[in-house]
């Protein structure tokens, strides 16, 4: 359990568990020059279905690289060191701490990324919504963090071929920590 998670549980009586949800590559990789590894627009569905309605958490580097600014239908957490910074439509805070606290919408927090954050929040997270790409991708620069898998119960796995739209094939799994 690190500072973050320690100051969390003493300061919050909100019931909402914290999830995670990432695109991972076969060998951990999650990105590329600040973008995605690839276009799956199933995934993009997949990805709203689970967190429209909810409370997003991302670093800024993620939130800089959506191409159309914050997401419609739920709060966009963005965490910065930069006190300055105020982009339309976002909730800036400035640790993972302050980010859990903001949070105002119903039910599971979602930490959406990228690679800093996943990493910072890791150990705070129940669920794992993971979509795990059967392919490997060159110079992938971000990664996700090794987790333990003695420590996770896959709760199911939905496996998908690569199709027209779609040019890798891929599993959305979801894991939840072992109690
Ligand atoms: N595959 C997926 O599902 C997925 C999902 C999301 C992102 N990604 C990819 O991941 C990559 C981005 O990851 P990243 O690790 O470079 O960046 P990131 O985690 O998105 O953002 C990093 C930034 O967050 C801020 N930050 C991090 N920890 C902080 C803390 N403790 N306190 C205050 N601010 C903090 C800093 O912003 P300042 O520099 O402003 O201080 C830092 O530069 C991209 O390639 C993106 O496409 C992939």
């Amino acid at each position: 359990m690190n500072s973050d998670t320690v100051q969390y549980a003493a300061t919050q009586s909100r019931p909402a568990g914290i999830a995670a949800i990432v695109v991972v590559a076969q060998d951990g990789a999650i990105g590329r020059d600040g973008d995605l590894l690839c276009h799956l627009p199933a995934d993009l569905k997949h990805f709203k279905n689970l967190t429209m309605g909810h409370s997003i958490v991302m670093g800024r580097r993620t939130f800089e690289s959506f191409p159309k600014g914050a997401l419609p239908g739920r709060q966009n957490i963005v965490i910065t060191h930069n006190k300055h910074y105020h982009p339309q439509g976002v909730t800036v805070v400035h640790s993972v701490d302050e980010a859990l606290q903001a949070a105002t919408m119903p039910g599971e927090i979602f930490i959406i990324g990228g690679a800093q954050i996943y990493a910072a929040t890791i150990d705070m997270v129940q669920t794992l919504h993971l979509t795990r790409l059967h392919a490997t991708f060159d110079e992938a620069d971000a990664f996700f963090p090794a987790i333990n898998p003695d420590e996770w119960q896959q709760l199911n796995c939905e496996r998908h071929d690569a199709d027209e739209r779609n040019p890798y094939a891929y599993d959305f799994v979801t894991l939840v920590r072992k109690s």
